[in-house]
């Protein structure tokens, strides 16, 4: 018997976790002031250009010594070109726990034919810092999306070493402190945490970073939508908004959109707060919860972004096709939307608490789990 269903539905339903949900207050015609049809290089499109750029680095806090550029491809265009353009210089180490941090395994090895040390961890686990040599290259994902397990602690990594880092912070950026002493050449995507469009990629590079870039060039060729450097000499215009090729202006605009309401919440704080609360919201279910708990195993690095579940029952046959089962429960009653575990991930559910959900949604999906994991139970005692 299927239970009666919860009173209440999240009033958005979108919880996946890339693209994520847009910002509350999100209508099309916010983006009425798109410069559309107008050249990108010219006044009005480097300036809109521009002060994006400006306005990331005042809300994630970035050092005015770093650079900020809008490149083409997402985050992974972002961090293939930073591992494209500056490894090779020095021994590389590979860090992984989960699939992203995987494929970045996978090209440093079979596309750029590295000898890298390569240390990975179990999903729900994290590789131990305290064995990486941070005088080599390092490379590695801040919050692991697929498994949710993030980086504990900017102590993870030493203020002081000779090796660049390369952070993959696409799930991390504008929801978790990032320790930009500590970082030298960190990326991310907007349809992340701001609920902005895909496709376009930020790339942020400490000095030691564009001091690699203009005294080591790398073996193997460059595609140009990678090249950062001419002549040996840093491509400035590139962070100064004048973008490789040609980048979307309705996708500038929205993530403009993006950044004026996370400066409207409080910034890099608040965006920070409203990922806790939503992220605290399932914590307290799951301990409540003995049937649900985290694939991440330590507390320390439980992401407040991507957070995944797992089923942890007797009863339950087979895993992966019950976790199916209930995420499309909750899709079919429009409750929640893409909630299944990544492809490649344990079976569970995967619930993005970014700051553009928000906590009441969280809260009202909660009671849909529990009625959606009986319901489930129920019918795969029936068919048995
Ligand atoms: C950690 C991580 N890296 C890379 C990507 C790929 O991002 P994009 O599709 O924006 O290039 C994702 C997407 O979810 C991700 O979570």
């Amino acid at each position: 018997m299927v239970e009666t269903t919860p009173a209440t539905r999240p009033a958005n339903p979108r919880f996946s976790s890339g693209p994520c949900a847009k910002p509350p207050t999100f209508s099309l015609d916010k983006l009425a002031d798109a410069a559309l049809g107008r050249s990108h290089r010219a006044a009005i499109g480097k300036s809109k250009l521009k002060n994006a750029i400006e306005r990331t680095r005042e809300i994630l806090g970035v050092p005015a010594d770093y650079k900020i550029g809008i490149v083409p491809a997402s985050d992974t265009g972002a961090y293939e070109m930073a591992m494209w353009s500056l490894l090779g210089e020095r021994p590389v180490e590979m860090l992984a726990w989960e699939s992203f941090g995987s494929g970045w395994v996978t090209d440093a090895m079979k596309q750029l034919k590295l000898d890298a040390k390569v240390t990975t961890a179990e999903y729900g686990q994290i590789v131990d810092f305290a064995n990486v040599n941070f005088d080599h290259d390092v490379c590695f994902t801040w919050n692991g999306t697929t498994s949710g397990v993030r980086v504990p602690s900017k102590d993870s990594i030493p203020a002081e070493r000779a090796g660049l880092t390369l952070c993959d912070a696409t799930s991390a950026a504008f929801a978790m402190d990032l320790p930009w002493d500590r970082l030298d050449a960190t990326t991310f995507s907007w349809q992340k945490v701001l609920g902005g469009e895909a496709a376009h990629g930020v790339l942020i590079l400490s000095p030691r970073a564009v001091a690699r870039l203009e005294s080591y060039t790398p073996a193997w060729p460059l595609p140009k939508i990678f090249r950062l450097t001419k002549g040996g000499k840093l491509i400035d215009g590139i962070f100064e908004g004048a973008t490789i090729n040609t980048p979307s202006m309705l996708c500038v605009e929205d993530y403009l959109f993006a950044l004026d309401w996370a400066e409207s919440v409080g910034g890099l704080k608040g965006l920070i707060a409203r990922a806790d609360a939503n992220a605290d919201a399932i914590t307290a279910f799951v301990d409540a919860t003995p049937w649900l708990d985290f694939l991440a195993e330590d507390p320390a690095t439980r992401s407040n972004t991507s957070v995944c579940l797992k089923f942890n029952d007797s009863r339950i046959t087979d895993g992966a096709t019950f976790a199916k089962a209930v995420a499309k429960r909750l899709e079919t009653e429009g409750v929640a939307y893409d909630i299944g575990a990544y492809r490649d991930a344990p079976p569970g559910l995967r619930v993005w608490c970014g700051a553009t959900v928000e906590t009441a949604d969280i809260e009202a999906l909660l009671p849909w789990i529990t009625w959606a994991f009986e319901a489930e139970i129920a019918a795969q005692s029936q068919a048995a």
